[in-house]
């Protein structure tokens, strides 16, 4: 059996493989209220029944001023609970672990008249005005994480992967790039750090599952002021003491230019191995691990202990049963027997 099929523990969780789908907002609450609606049970449930072992779903809001569109997934209030409960359920029901993804986008609230941010610092030239945060407002963004870890509890998820990447809030706090506070949230990387060590008290103390963070490992800067590989190496010790189960390693998204650097399958990967080799915990790596080949290459090398799949499973739900048939893995078996007539 292939090492990307096969059943593992990863991450504190018990997974029957080691693909994962990426959170990927698709922007279907039509009623802007971060309802679930019958798109996000078709889309998710299509990948659960093509044998995913765990769906972390799309970023999902915190605080409605902390959504990336107003059509983002939202636990801000009681009342998203019990469609995201149903939604849970179904992908239980159809094989899948699921976990949420909890974000704050901070100055990438792109709908948002006045977005708030660490410091008054905008993302592109044709951004709004910022507010820049008070002690006071970070301290209920904190207990915000905490709130919606607590409704996702109850919706019965097995993980929570907090958003610390792709240049939204806890990421501009992160980067000296974006955070030019003078207080204790801003200037060293301790403080800098401060907030994303606060969310994570407030997740486990409302959530007894495994907590994972998604991080961009560089912000392509070039001012001599992002978190160098040493720095990230330090907040990965800080996030093993904190108790976070897993590093979802990713780059990018603070500022509005990409990779300076050829962008090739698995570009992303070297950032996760050197990550993983400096902490105690499980990374798993995304960006471009379309090929099945890569994928089990990857971790057969032991550079990243899981795999997430972001557009190749946009394009195709039968991801899972190609990549078994490219590996010669005979032991994987879909949802529904019915289903391997159409792989013969
Ligand atoms: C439509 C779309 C929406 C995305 N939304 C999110 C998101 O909500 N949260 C996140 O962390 N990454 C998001 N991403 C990034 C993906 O999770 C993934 O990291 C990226 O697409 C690279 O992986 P891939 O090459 O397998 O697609 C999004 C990507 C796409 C294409």
């Amino acid at each position: 059996m292939s090492k990307l099929l096969a059943p593992a523990n990863v991450g504190g969780l018990s997974l029957k493989n080691r693909v994962v789908m990426s959170p990927m907002c698709t922007y279907e609450v039509i009623r802007e209220n971060g309802i679930a609606t019958p798109f996000h049970f078709a889309h998710y449930g299509a990948r659960a029944i093509s044998g995913v072992g765990l769906i972390i779903t799309e970023s999902t809001a915190v605080d409605p001023r902390g959504r990336i569109s107003n059509n983002d997934l939202g636990l801000w209030n009681d009342e998203q609970v019990s469609e995201f409960s149903r939604l849970v359920d179904s992908l239980h029901y159809l094989g899948s672990k699921v976990g949420v993804q909890l974000n704050h986008a901070g100055r990438k609230a792109a709908d948002e008249d006045v977005p708030v941010a660490p410091s008054a610092i905008a993302f592109s030239d044709d951004s709004n005005k910022l507010v820049e945060l008070s002690k006071e407002d970070i301290a209920n963004i904190v207990a915000e994480f905490g709130q919606a870890a607590k409704r996702a509890s109850d919706a019965g998820v097995d993980m929570i992967e907090i958003h610390g990447a792709h240049g939204y809030l806890l990421n501009q706090f992160l980067s000296a790039v974006s955070n030019k506070r003078d207080d204790e949230y801003g200037g060293s990387l301790e403080n800098r750090f401060r907030i994303v060590s606060e969310v994570i008290d407030a997740v486990k103390a409302n959530f007894a599952g495994p907590i994972w963070i998604r991080l961009s490992l560089t912000d392509y800067d070039e001012s001599g002021l992002q978190n160098t590989m040493g720095d990230w190496e330090q907040i990965g010790k800080w996030l093993e003491e904190a108790g976070i189960k897993l590093i979802d390693v990713s780059t990018g998204g603070l500022l509005p230019k990409g990779p300076n650097f050829p962008v090739h399958d698995g570009y992303q990967t070297p950032f996760a191995t050197e990550l993983k080799n400096a902490v105690n915990i499980d990374v798993s790596t995304v960006g471009l691990l379309d090929n099945p080949g890569l994928a089990e290459y990857i971790l057969q090398n032991d550079q990243a202990d899981l795999i997430m799949e972001g557009r190749a499973l946009l394009r195709n739900t039968n991801w899972l049963a190609d990549a078994a048939k490219e590996l010669h893995d005979h032991d994987f078996k879909v949802f529904d027997a019915s289903y391997e007539r159409g792989q013969k």
